[in-house]
Order: C-alpha cells, then sequence, then structure tokens
C-alpha cells in the first residue's frame, strides 16, 4: 500500500483508500495514478506515460488529460496550486506529493463512522443534508424503503450532494449503488433510459454477477431489452404486461435488496419519461420489506403543477411514500468556503460579501461570477509557482461599479460568460449544445461545415481554457475513424447555448447534423433515424422528420420490437400534421397503416405472451 496525504492506494486490490473509506476508481484512471504514485518527484513525460498504459497501441495523449481532471477531482487537488498531480506545461506531470509504504487496510477494521471522501470534503455547507441522508441510510437496516427527492434549481448543488453522500457511504454497508441520468431530450422521450442505465451499472459492479442473476431469474424481459441497442421496448401492448414488467423488475430489486442494501439514484427527474417514473412510483408504493433507497434529484419548475414528475412527488409526500429535502442557498460561511476551495486561498470580506451578495448562495453562479472575474483581470495570479497568490485588482466595494456588471440571473452570468469567447468559439460550442450534455467533434464540424480534425483541435483548446467544458472521450466511427466528445460540466451552459442561437440558423445546424449521421452510417441509416428525426423536427423539417420516424419503425419492426414501431408512428403521424395539405394526403394513410401492422403484430405476440405465461 503506497500511502500520501490521506490516501492510501492499494496496489494489489487496486483501490484507492482515503480516512479507511474505499473509493471507486476505473482500471484506467487507478493506472495513471499508479504509475504516478510509484515514481514520485520527477517529470512523467506524455510519452512515458502511454507507453506504461498502452504498450501496444496509439493513443492520443489529450487521454491522459481526461484521467488527470478525474483523479484530480477525487483527489480534491487544484491544477492552479497541486498537491499531488502537478502539470508541467507540454511535457507530462509529476507527481509531487511525499510516498509512504504502509501496511495494507483491512474494510472489517475501518471505523464504523462513514468518513467524508475526497470528493465529500470538497463540499461546502451541506452537512445537515449528509448527515439527514445518512440516517434515511440507517433505516435501511431495519428494511423500510427509503424514497427521498433532493430537489432545487439549477446549480444549487442536488448532483455535488448526492455523488458525496454515495461516495462517503461507510463500506461495511456494502451497498449497491447504480446511477440513471434522465436526459432532457428534443423530441420523443426513450423509455426506461435512465432504469436501463442503472441496471447496467448494477450488472457490472462488484455485485454484478448476483444482480444479472437476479434480474434473469425474476425480470427477463429486461435483459433482452438491455440488449437491444438504444431502444427500449416500450410499455408492451396492454396495461397487464406493463404492470408485469414493473412488478417483476421491482420484485427483482427487492431481492437484490434483501442481500444487500440497494440505493438506485436518478438524476433530473424532471426530464424522465413516463415510464420511469411509473417505476418509481410502484417502487416507493410496494409493501414488502426491502433495504431499498430511490434517491432522486429534481427541478421544482414553475408555475404549472402539471409536470409528471412533480404529480408524482406530491402523491407520494401526501401519503407519506417519500420525503422532499429542498436544498436552500448557501450561506455566506460557506460562499466563503467555497471561494477558498476554488482558488485555494481564503476570500478576502469584500470578496466574500460580494460574490455572495450577487450568487444569493447558488454554488454554480458563485464559480461563474469567480471565473468572470478572473477571466476580466479583476482577479490576478501574483508571484511564481508555489508561492503565488489570488489579489484583487480594484479595491471592494468599489468593485460593483467598474464594469464588473454580473447580472442577477445565473442564466444571464453565463450568457455574459459565453460573450466574451471570440466569435468563432461561441459558434463552436452553440453547435455543440445541439447535440446533447456531451457532443462529439464531428457534429460541430458537420453543423458548421468545417473541417473535423481542425474543429477538434479548436474544442480541445477550448478545454484547456474554460472551466465548463471538459474532453470527456473519444468516439469511433461507422468508417473506423475517431472523433473527441466533450461535455458540458453543467446543464444550464448547454440550455443557454441552445437558446441564444436564431431558430433559422439553429435549424440549418440541426438539419446538416443529422445529414451527416445519414451520411457516416450509410447503409445502416435506420439505426440513427430516430436520431436523426430528432435534429429534421427541431429544425422543423416535417418531411424528412417523418421520414426518418418510418424508417426507424421499419428497422423496429424487423426486430420485432413491434411497440416500439408503433409508438415511432405514432409520433410520425403527429409529426406529418405539419406537412402540406397534399404532403400530408400522401403520406398520413402509408404511415396509418404501418401503424396498424405495428399494433396487429404487437397484439399478436402480447396474446402470445400471455399465454405462454399463463401456461408456465
Ligand atoms: N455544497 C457544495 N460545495 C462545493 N461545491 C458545490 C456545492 N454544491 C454545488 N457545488 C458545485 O457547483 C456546481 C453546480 O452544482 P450541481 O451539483 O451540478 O448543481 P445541480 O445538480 O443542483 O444543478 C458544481 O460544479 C458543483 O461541484
Ligand atoms: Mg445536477
Amino acid at each position: 500500500m503506497k500511502q500520501f496525504e490521506f490516501f492510501g492506494l492499494d496496489t494489489s486490490n487496486e483501490c484507492l483508500w482515503r480516512n479507511g473509506a474505499q473509493i471507486p476508481l476505473p482500471p484506467k484512471p487507478f493506472a495513471v495514478l499508479r504509475y504516478l504514485v510509484e515514481n514520485p518527484g520527477r517529470l512523467i513525460t506524455h510519452d512515458e506515460l502511454l507507453d506504461a498504459l498502452w504498450p501496444e497501441t496509439y493513443v492520443q495523449p489529450q487521454v491522459l488529460r481526461t484521467y488527470v481532471l478525474e483523479l484530480r477531482k477525487l483527489l480534491g487537488d487544484d491544477a492552479g496550486q497541486p498537491r499531488f498531480i502537478q502539470t508541467l506545461t507540454k511535457r507530462g506531470y509529476c507527481f509531487v506529493a511525499a510516498v509512504t509504504d504502509q501496511p495494507p487496510v483491512e474494510p472489517s477494521r475501518t471505523k464504523a463512522k462513514p468518513v467524508l471522501s475526497a470528493r465529500a470534503a470538497r463540499l461546502v455547507g451541506r452537512e445537515q443534508e449528509l448527515s439527514r441522508l445518512n440516517e434515511h441510510v440507517t433505516l435501511l437496516a431495519s428494511e423500510q424503503r427509503r424514497v427521498v427527492f433532493v430537489t432545487g434549481e439549477a446549480g444549487i448543488g442536488k448532483t455535488a450532494l448526492v455523488d458525496a453522500f454515495c461516495q462517503q457511504l461507510d463500506p461495511q454497508l456494502q451497498a449497491s449503488v447504480a446511477r440513471g441520468q434522465c436526459v432532457q431530450g428534443v423530441g420523443c422521450k426513450e423509455e426506461y433510459y435512465p432504469v436501463m442505465e442503472a441496471l447496467s451499472q448494477l450488472c457490472v459492479s462488484t455485485n454484478g454477477e448476483l444482480a444479472c442473476r437476479t434480474i434473469a431469474k425474476l425480470a427477463p424481459a429486461w435483459l433482452a431489452l438491455g440488449r437491444e441497442t438504444g431502444t427500449a421496448e416500450p410499455a408492451a401492448a396492454r396495461p397487464a404486461l406493463q404492470e408485469r414488467l414493473v412488478g417483476d423488475l421491482c420484485a427483482a430489486l427487492e431481492e437484490m435488496a434483501a442481500a444487500k442494501p440497494l440505493i438506485l439514484v436518478f438524476e433530473d427527474l424532471h426530464w424522465a419519461d413516463e415510464s420511469t417514473l411509473n417505476l418509481i412510483s410502484a417502487l416507493a408504493r410496494r409493501r414488502a420489506q426491502a433495504r431499498l433507497m430511490v434517491l432522486a434529484t429534481c427541478m421544482p419548475r414553475k408555475g404549472s403543477a402539471a409536470y409528471p414528475q412533480k404529480v408524482l412527488k406530491q402523491d407520494l409526500l401526501v401519503r407519506r411514500l417519500c420525503v422532499e429535502m429542498a436544498l436552500a442557498p448557501l450561506p455566506r460561511t460557506a460562499v466563503c468556503d467555497l471561494l477558498s476551495l476554488e482558488r485555494g486561498q481564503e476570500p478576502s470580506p469584500g470578496l466574500t460579501g460580494f460574490v455572495f451578495q450577487h450568487s444569493e448562495g447558488n454554488p454554480l453562479f458563485v464559480i461563474a461570477i469567480l471565473e468572470h472575474m478572473i477571466a476580466q483581470r479583476f482577479l490576478v495570479r501574483q508571484g511564481v509557482d508555489g508561492a503565488a497568490q489570488w489579489e484583487q485588482r480594484a479595491p471592494f466595494p468599489e468593485l460593483p461599479l467598474l464594469e464588473a456588471g454580473i447580472p442577477d440571473k445565473l442564466e444571464q452570468m453565463i450568457e455574459l460568460e459565453i460573450e466574451r469567447l471570440s466569435p468563432e468559439e461561441q459558434h463552436l460550442l452553440e453547435a455543440g449544445s445541439l447535440m446533447s450534455v456531451a457532443f462529439p467533434a464531428w457534429a460541430v464540424a458537420a453543423a458548421l461545415e468545417k473541417d473535423a480534425a481542425e474543429i477538434e483541435e479548436a474544442c480541445d483548446a477550448l478545454a484547456r481554457r474554460l472551466y465548463f467544458v471538459e474532453r470527456a472521450g473519444q468516439d469511433e466511427l461507422p468508417d473506423g475513424t475517431h472523433s473527441a466528445f466533450y461535455v458540458f460540466a453543467h446543464g444550464l451552459y448547454r440550455e443557454v447555448l441552445y437558446q441564444r442561437q436564431a431558430p433559422t440558423r439553429r435549424a440549418k445546424r440541426q438539419i446538416r447534423i443529422a445529414d451527416r449521421l445519414g451520411e457516416l452510417f450509410a447503409g445502416r441509416s435506420a439505426r440513427v433515424a430516430r436520431e436523426m428525426a430528432v435534429h429534421y423536427e427541431a429544425a422543423g423539417d416535417w418531411k424528412r422528420a417523418a421520414d426518418a420516424l418510418r424508417a426507424a419503425a421499419l428497422h423496429a419492426h424487423e426486430r420485432r420490437a413491434y411497440a416500439n414501431a408503433a409508438e415511432l408512428l405514432q409520433r410520425a403521424l403527429h409529426i406529418a400534421e405539419n406537412l402540406s395539405e397534399t404532403e400530408r394526403a400522401v403520406a398520413a394513410p402509408e404511415i396509418l397503416g404501418e401503424l396498424i401492422r405495428a399494433q396487429e403484430a404487437m397484439t399478436l405476440g402480447a396474446e402470445m405472451a400471455l399465454n405462454l405465461s399463463e401456461k408456465a
């Protein structure tokens, strides 16, 4: 075991410990950390690291950056003032902390009290919320199932709290944690998307074998859903079958939760499809005892109470089947702590007061203001390397009078951050926002009619400079080439970038992305037809949106995913209403015919399934 500060790198069991708590680490970041820790105090060039980790294959050096970013987050390290990993620009890395050899820690000897992990240690001002969540975990021991909604506006820290909570869980609990992210879709929502994501995480976790066996035994239909790429077979033909699908999965999850506590995290439930909400509702309502906790984050949408996730939450609240933890803004002291963390230096009372007043305690806002002030050079770094300190260029409280002009809405603040980029950079990010929270370089290139390699370089340069864009990996395209993809650190950046584009310009870009998807997958375009339809629909190209959906439906029909085909065709029919009268006169009856064919196949399939299950 290699020990540095509070951390222990357990090379025989391939994991990282902090204060006796195990921190999960995927194999590659682990290998990077191991190499650095085993060679402390010297420059390790990119080439040396790449050779050590991928001896046989050529890998882009940028990949290292992604892993180092991930490691810094886990270790709570700061690139500006590194305690562990120092970046030597254009050359490589150096592990700067002192490393000693220690006997390995055994899990059984760890303290009973949960200890904060690196990420949790970076969480400020949420001690009460963390301990309330831990109380819920304690109640799991008496087999009382828990459903907890963590709610609050964008950037208030829902994800940060849930992440920290999951990381500081007592390892002795041996809880399985699985996470499903609901995604904001422009067009139709994919059924059970977050559920499938959580199930696949369960199946590859340390308890994965048991999870897979339990699902295969009690909810085999779900394994078949998981095997289909992308599209899950939606709500079965009849409510009875739909209910059964949900019931089976609940039973399987309960059985898993009987062996070990099970924590299911659903992120951003305000974007969930109805089937996922239905499953959560069932999990909350079932009576059987289970060491099961559902932890969902969501935003309280303003105005209407008609959002399905709101209806579900209210209903469960009334029946006392769930609890809501509404996150309040951070108090001034926590804003001060957050500023210290972000800058690696105690802020002056003036700076704290200024940022607190403008951000109103929203952590994302705090970070955005800080970045803005650094970019505007109100805060500058003086001195050399290790001894460098942040200094204020203008004294507070004069600063608000200067051109600092911090807006009072987070969205406007983000807009301001975007405006300080060059027009080319703005276009690039806008094009990225047309995809999803993650966007590949090829799509940006297509949207802007630029060369993909050039765009990738420009994106890399942006990711190095901006804190809200990160390089996240590489996609392999059907022609064997690779295209890097990037993520926005927060969905709100994507939303602002999406909204600021004039509709006609946005439409043109989306059509180019859809066309390029078609070219990339030429001969296999049915696979991406659904995604193409989303772009055509957003661009208002109804004809091509309907055609793409029909192609996707045909593909689904051929794979006997009849319900899925029917759902796509219903959507196509709905879109066809926007067509000109002559176009509609041709398309609508055709789509209707295809829909009837899918529905017939679906009913037949459902009857056969029911017959079979009755016989069994
Ligand atoms: N309590 C906190 N302490 C430190 N950083 C925080 C805290 N809450 C949020 N952050 C940071 O603020 C940003 C936005 O938080 P996030 O959890 O993504 O918000 P939400 O999920 O509510 O939209 C992230 O960079 C996150 O790390
Ligand atoms: Mg979030």
